[in-house]
């Protein structure tokens, strides 16, 4: 029997989760916390909500721990920790989703670390594969840290001198875009679009908009959204979409199984479709007996 419980993982003073809690009404909430015992017991907790662990690894290992005893994770922590923006590249090459030809590198420290495994990467080749100028960025980036736009392989090598060492990185053909979209994709069946100014360091600017300039492609992309969506498992996802000069799409980035959803910068009436839907989504998965996908193959638990 699934738990009659809500669970959250997020801090209690969090705007977003605020609203969220007072729309789940009278339903049995909680805010998990590690005082008594060091994994809660999870068999009471029908539906966690998570919109913390992305930052903490003991909170990923709980909420795995969670998922696997039977509670909902929202979102699935497999899925969340198998997902990057590499890996969604690949897949929407197999989806036919198009999306910026991306290479990976491994951070320069791995030339000593692996001996002749890893060689200095040849940066006039990768510049002629991806085309310049190209974007260099980690491949599970947010929040738009170390994204840096280079224009010659001699940058491309500084770049990666000087910021590479520690991550793993995409080099991306940088796409020149008309339009930028923030499409925000709940329960992987509704989807908004929301106009959007990207500016780093969380000043991008939402629009109020009637997308008249995507009329023709939106209802494609809307599918396009829910089919990456369902095939990474999120029930609540940014995808970042554009459009170039020739009206052709491209997903930019689909690795927002967190979003941000600060009150004072979405549009109200945005706002408040995206926390009722999310709602709906929570109290969907209470009532179900719907489990999160993973890998493994269990025994049943009577
Ligand atoms: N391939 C690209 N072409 C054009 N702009 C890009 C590309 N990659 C990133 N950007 C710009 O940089 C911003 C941050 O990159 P993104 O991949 O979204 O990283 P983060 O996850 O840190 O937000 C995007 O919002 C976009 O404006
Ligand atoms: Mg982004």
């Amino acid at each position: 029997m699934k738990g009659s419980k809500i669970g959250i993982l997020e801090l209690r003073d969090d705007p977003f989760i605020i609203d969220v809690v007072s729309k789940l009404g009278d339903l049995p909430i909680e805010f998990l916390s590690f005082a008594e015992q060091t994994v809660p017991i999870t068999g009471e907790y029908g539906v966690i909500v998570d919109r913390l662990s992305f930052r903490f690894p003991f909170l990923q290992e709980v909420a795995k721990n969670m998922s696997l005893r039977g509670s909902y994770v929202i979102n699935n922590p497999f899925a969340a920790s198998a997902s990057n923006k590499l890996v969604d590249e690949l897949i929407f090459q197999l989806l036919e989703i198009p999306s910026p030809k991306s290479i990976v590198l491994p951070g320069p420290e791995l030339k000593e670390e692996l001996g002749g495994m890893v060689v200095e990467p040849s940066w006039g080749r990768i510049a002629d594969e991806v085309g310049l100028p190209c974007v260099f960025k980690p491949v599970d980036g947010y929040g738009w840290d170390d994204v840096y736009v280079v224009n010659t392989p001699e940058e491309l090598k500084e770049c990666y001198a000087s910021h590479g060492a520690g991550k793993v990185w995409l080099v991306q053909r940088k796409i020149n875009y008309k339009y930028y979209y923030r499409v925000f994709c709940i329960d992987q069946k509704d989807v908004l679009f929301i106009r959007w100014i990207p500016k780093p360091s969380a000043m991008g600017e939402y629009l109020c908009s009637d997308l008249q300039e995507i009329n023709d492609i939106k209802n494609k992309l809307t599918e396009q959204t829910i089919r990456m969506n369902s095939c990474l498992d999120m029930d609540i996802n940014v995808v970042e979409w554009c459009v170039d000069e020739q009206g052709q799409p491209w997903v930019i980035d689909a690795f927002n199984e967190v979003p941000d959803i600060t009150k004072n910068c979405i549009p109200t009436d945005y706002y408040w479709w995206i926390v009722d839907r999310f709602v709906t989504c929570i109290k969907d998965k209470l009532t179900s007996d719907k489990r999160n996908k993973h890998s493994f193959t269990l025994p049943t638990v009577s």
